[in-house]
């Protein structure tokens, strides 16, 4: 097999040097040409997806493993259509008909998985550093689809690449050096924020954190972000502005007045959105919780809404993902 046609070696190292990681658990500490690498090559699969044949076979014969801890419908099922899309066999393990509701640890778990002899395992677990423990146990790459509060990296992937292709769509060009992005909501609690910040800020992304008081970790300004609890504020001359759940699965104790305050101070309402930029995007990972953190008439607007085109977005960069880790053990060339 031969290196993808989609490689640029003007922008990243050719062959396994432009993503020398086996696993990826994380965004924090990559580099810009690794993000990209990766938000590139997921372009083949954008087209593929929106063929009527969305089907490659490179990855025929290899085993994944959907390890997944945690309830979860777009990710899982991103992940499973992207394995099938490229031929693999993808096994779904199912948690509350697992062995881990008899008790069994986490690494059993992990030394059964290897077992198998899968060829790639993507995990989500509800514990910040889960993933990492199997993956330093398995000998197969691991993804990470969110664990914990940590990170969920190729959901910040895809929402780069959701950027991109919605400013490419408008003939902006798609530059996200320059942007700025307004991430809102629960920041304590969200993987999501974390990985958008370490992927937003690396490709020079301006990024405003936006939470109450009590849902703003200490020290995020070390993350090269600017906190702001006036959402009105935050939102002034923003490119995109992207929204997030209130996470009360994580939360112990109050942490906000009630959905109805939460709502007045940092819902997005149509009135707010007018103090963004004129064509600003509108994004949310999901799930949504209309009425709450976000509007229905914002979260459908026409031409500024990209929440279905995350969706898309996720497929491909979960393809670009499989296929890259998985490149060294079916010995593509310059991968080995
Ligand atoms: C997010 C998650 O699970 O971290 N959802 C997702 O992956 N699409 C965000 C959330 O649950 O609010």
């Amino acid at each position: 097999m031969t290196s993808p046609d989609t490689l640029r070696t003007d922008r990243y190292p050719a062959g396994s040097a432009a993503f020398p990681h086996r696993d990826l658990v994380a965004l924090a500490g990559l580099a810009p040409w690794e993000l990209l690498f990766l938000m590139d090559e997921a372009e083949q699969w954008v087209t593929l997806g929106r063929s009527s044949h969305k089907r490659d076979e490179r990855l025929a014969g290899l085993t994944i493993i959907n390890a997944f801890f945690e309830n979860s419908t777009r990710t899982l099922l991103s992940f499973e259509l992207a394995g099938k899309r490229l031929g693999a066999d993808v096994v779904n393990m199912q948690v509350a008909q697992s062995s881990v509701k008899k008790g069994e640890t986490l690494i059993d778990t992990a030394m059964t998985l290897n077992a198998m002899h899968a060829d790639a395992i993507v995990i989500r677990h509800q514990s910040s550093g889960a993933v990492q423990l199997i993956a330093d146990k398995v000998d197969c790459p691991v993804l990470n689809a969110g664990d914990g509060q940590h990170e969920h990296p190729t959901q910040g992937l895809l929402d780069a690449l959701t950027i991109r292709s919605a400013l490419r769509t408008k003939g902006m060009g798609g530059e996200i050096a320059g942007l700025i992005v307004v991430i809102c909501g629960d920041i304590l609690h969200s993987r999501v924020a974390r990985s958008n910040i370490h992927c937003l800020t690396t490709l020079g992304a301006q990024v405003r954190v936006c939470a109450p008081p009590a849902l703003m970790p200490s020290g995020i300004e070390q993350m090269k972000v600017t906190p702001y609890h006036d959402f009105d504020a935050a939102l002034d001359g923003a490119d995109v502005v992207m929204m997030l759940r209130l996470q009360q699965e994580r939360m112990s104790g109050q942490f906000i007045p009630s959905p109805r305050e939460y709502r007045h101070l940092y819902g997005l309402t149509l009135e707010r959105l007018a103090r963004a930029k004129p064509d600003a995007l509108v994004m949310h990972p999901g799930p949504m919780n209309r009425g709450v953190e976000i509007d229905s008439n914002v979260a459908d607007l026409p031409g500024r809404s990209v929440i279905n085109r995350q969706v898309e977005m996720g497929v491909a960069i979960r393809m670009a993902c499989l296929d890259v880790l998985t490149r060294k053990a079916r010995g593509v060339e310059g991968w080995a």
